[in-house]
């Protein structure tokens, strides 16, 4: 069980935790897109979306699962940055390093925390509401709040913002490095980053609108 352990616990063992629980957090993120796209179809196909997803004996597992995923992901990201603070304490005078730093990411300890701030809101507002009866009617009331839905939209530009570096960047620590696949790797991220920001960003847009 030692080795098990000390894998887990050495700097290339957590970056693979990392990789591994980001990159089924994205797995998550396409499913929980397509379902909510089902708000355009209105109120009765949203509902009925939403009722088969309830009652599916499965759901308390994956329940879990992604609870556990999402703990997984933030605690390692945050391991990975303190360790790498202690074994530099002051920064590189010059920044451009070779891998080639972009606003995604310098930016992604700031996005990360962001949106464990818009999780922690989210998950309260829609996942714990009182009343779920009429789920609908409680995503498009939600909106109606301008500042809610603004928020909303802020956290879906962190959203794209950290999947535009996190999603290459997992590629490349679980082995997908090389001179010919890498750039587009990187190409395929930004696409994917670009279309959830987008996608999911539409809906509060949309529903405070109307
Ligand atoms: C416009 C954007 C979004 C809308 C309208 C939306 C809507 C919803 C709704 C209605 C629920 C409750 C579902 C149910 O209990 O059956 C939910 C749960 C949840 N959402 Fe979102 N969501 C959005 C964006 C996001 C994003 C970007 C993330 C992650 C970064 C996220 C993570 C979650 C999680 C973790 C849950 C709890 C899942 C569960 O326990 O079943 N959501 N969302």
């Amino acid at each position: 069980m030692g080795w098990l352990f000390r894998t887990l616990n050495s700097s290339i063992g957590k970056k693979v935790q990392m990789a591994l629980s980001g990159l089924l957090l994205c797995g998550f993120l396409v499913t929980h897109l397509a379902g909510n796209l089902f708000l355009y179809g209105g109120r009765e196909m949203f509902n009925h979306y939403a009722k088969a997803l309830e009652e599916n004996p499965l759901l308390p597992a994956a329940e879990i699962g992604l609870l556990l995923l999402f703990l997984l992901h933030i605690a390692t990201a945050l391991r990975v940055t303190y360790g790498n603070k202690r074994a530099r304490p002051v920064a590189y005078a010059k920044t451009a390093c070779a891998g080639g730093k972009t606003i995604g990411s310098a930016t992604m300890v700031f996005s990360g925390l962001l949106l464990l701030a818009f999780l922690i809101v989210h998950v309260k507002t829609f996942r714990f509401a009182p009343d779920r009866s009429d789920l609908y009617a409680m995503v498009m009331a939600a909106f109606q709040n301008k500042l809610y839905a603004g928020f909303y939209v802020a956290a879906m530009a962190a959203l794209g913002l950290h999947l535009s570096h996190g999603f290459w960047s997992g590629f490349q620590t679980l082995g997908a490095d090389h001179p010919k696949y890498t750039p587009w790797i990187k190409r395929l991220g930004l696409a994917f980053a670009a279309a959830v920001a987008f996608g999911f960003a539409s809906i509060p847009i949309w529903a405070s609108l109307r």
